[in-house]
């Protein structure tokens, strides 16, 4: 990992989210970053710290795997971790959403997913509600080595006015959208997949 690295958009990203609502990059962070990123993502899934994701906030939160079906967990700022470098290039990220594309971006979650395989999916949602939560900008990043079109578990973006875009979840591959903008979806996955996705919240956001 370039310690200090900066993120920049390229023009064409910038022009992407501003006309369709998201981007991708294939490569994020470079095979060797990305290798020992997905070897932490992993050992984390498989010590059994992750617990399944609810779909509704607070008390009306339960488990449904009917509408999701992975595995979640927080990802804190952690020094001297592969895991915890990715974390510091998602900051520069949300600096780089803010100058390249005047997102006013300030905080970030990060969270590691993992779906098990088996069929699990998240169906058709969008990250944030327009007025109701302060997401601004969603960043997936993938950490999934030698991923197969029969292993399925595409995200399915349905960008307004235009056909869907399925982006394979492949090892060191960052999508971007805006949160409220872009409808999505995880479509069935028949083996392990391992996400790891930043919610930037605006610059005024608590
Ligand atoms: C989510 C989500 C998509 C993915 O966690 O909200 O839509 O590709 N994830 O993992
Ligand atoms: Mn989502």
């Amino acid at each position: 990992m370039l310690k200090g690295a900066r993120v920049e958009l390229t023009d064409l990203e910038v022009e992407a989210l501003g006309t369709r609502g998201f981007f991708t990059r294939p490569f994020f962070i470079g095979n060797e970053a990305a290798l020992a990123a997905r070897a932490e993502a992993l050992a984390r899934a498989e010590s059994g710290v992750l617990h399944a994701a609810g779909i509704r906030r607070g008390a009306d939160k339960t488990q449904d795997s009917s509408v999701r079906g992975d595995l979640i967990g927080w990802v804190e700022p952690e020094p001297d971790t592969a895991l915890g470098a990715l974390r510091e290039r998602f900051a520069l990220l949300g600096r780089a959403l803010s100058e390249g594309a005047y997102l006013g971006l300030g905080r970030f979650d990060l969270q590691l997913a993992c779906y098990p395989g088996g069929g699990a999916h998240y169906s058709r949602h969008v990250d944030a509600f327009p007025g109701q939560s302060n997401r601004r900008a969603t960043a997936i990043w993938y950490a999934n080595e030698a991923w197969k079109t029969e292993h399925g578990g595409v995200l399915r973006l349905h960008p307004k006015d235009l056909p869907p875009v399925d982006i394979p979840p492949m090892l060191d591959t960052l999508v971007v959208f805006l949160s409220e903008r872009i409808e999505h979806e995880v479509l069935p996955t028949h083996a392990r997949r391992l996400a790891l996705t930043a919610w930037f919240y605006g610059r005024d956001s608590g």
